[in-house]
């Protein structure tokens, strides 16, 4: 049986756009929150392939979505390429030894960490309706780089952003063992059942026209053809958040199938800047679907029409929020299959 999202991410439009949602596995539900308590906190969850697939599967058996996003998180790679990774309670992610201030060679890779993703995705494989798409992930390369050199989230990357100035030989040593070991946790979830990745840059927006040349284009490029000479079927969706007017150059010179928009692109103008024919995916704005009511339903109509004449997966521009009714998630899925 073919699967309408795999269809639509090849370039076929399908009579109404499939649709999955960024973050759709996560906090708003609250399943996911009771089995997060019992498990003890995020990294145990998904560490736990029983767990994970649960909380991977939550989403579709609610809300029938086309795809199902692989539990897990970009920062496992950081995790797997030696530095410490946690999540505290009310605070974001962090990892130590923060590379801005200690060199990348005193870290011990740990690849094995990442093991039990792979398990993950072999139940969550084994487990699928056969209408769905198992979708894997990673974060790229600028954006996992961002939490290693800062050692956390941070507002504008300006720690990060410096030092690619400061030292961009030692900054692209760094991107270049993101890149290896990104290639190989991604043909990894591809040998366990995945069938499609995205690539979240979710800092894209960040950088100057020649930094994001060089950090975003460049490494996700390299990513791609890697990818595909390892894994020639699957399907590469690239997410370059904020990317704005340097989206165009983006989708033409990666080499991914389809491109991921936030919900500050113009749909309109995409559609018009964009390769012919390229499968586009979003880009409702997370707090329109938060809100509900008429915002949701005006803003689900304007991508819709400025989509249809193109290959369109149905998404938010961003994660899903915390605090978003699960009501508003139906009202979303009956709208955009015109219930
Ligand atoms: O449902 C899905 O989309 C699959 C799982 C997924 C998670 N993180 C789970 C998660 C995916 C695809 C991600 C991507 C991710 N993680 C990104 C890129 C996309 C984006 O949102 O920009 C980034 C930058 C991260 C890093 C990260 N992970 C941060 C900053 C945080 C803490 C803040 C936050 O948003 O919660 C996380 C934790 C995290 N990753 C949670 C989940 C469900 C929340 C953990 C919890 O408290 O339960």
């Amino acid at each position: 049986m073919s699967k309408p999202l795999l269809a639509t991410l090849k370039g076929e439009r399908q009579p109404k756009p499939p649709i999955w949602l960024m973050r759709q596995a996560g906090r708003y539900l609250p399943e996911y929150r009771a089995l997060r308590a019992e498990k003890g906190g995020f990294l145990a969850l998904a560490t736990d392939p029983i767990a994970a697939a649960e909380v991977t599967l939550q989403p579709i058996r609610r809300f029938g979505f086309d795809g199902a996003i692989l539990f897990s998180d970009i920062l496992m790679v950081p995790w797997a390429l030696g530095q410490e990774l946690s999540f505290g309670a009310g605070e974001g992610p962090r990892l130590t030894p923060a590379l801005v201030d200690r060199a990348l060679a005193g870290l011990q890779a740990a690849p094995e960490r990442l093991e039990p993703v792979y398990r993950t995705c072999e139940r969550v494989a084994g487990a699928l309706p056969a209408e769905t798409a198992f979708l894997g992930f990673a974060g790229s390369p600028w954006t996992v780089a961002t939490y290693m050199v800062a050692g956390q989230g941070s507002k504008d990357q300006e720690a990060t952003r410096s030092y690619a100035y400061r030292d961009p030989g030692a900054f692209a040593a760094i991107v270049e063992a993101i890149v290896g070991l990104t290639v190989e946790y991604l043909a990894g979830q591809v040998a366990a059942g995945v069938e499609a990745v995205q690539l979240f840059d979710s800092w894209a927006g960040s950088l100057s026209p020649a930094q994001f040349e060089r950090w975003v284009i460049a490494p996700n490029a390299a990513i791609v053809e890697r990818l595909r000479a390892r894994c020639p079927d699957v399907v590469i969706i690239g997410f370059p958040k904020g990317a704005g007017g340097k989206l165009p150059a983006y989708a033409r010179e990666i080499g991914c199938d389809a491109i991921g928009l936030d919900e500050t692109v113009d749909p309109v103008w995409a559609d018009a800047v964009l390769p012919p024919g390229m499968p586009v995916q979003g880009n409702l704005d997370p707090l329109a679907l938060m809100a509900g009511g008429e915002a949701l339903e005006d803003g689900v109509d304007r991508v819709l029409s400025a989509f249809a004449e193109r290959p369109h997966v149905f998404n938010l521009g961003h994660g899903i929020g915390q605090h978003t009714p699960i009501a508003h998630v139906e009202a979303l899925v009956a709208r955009v299959r015109g219930a």
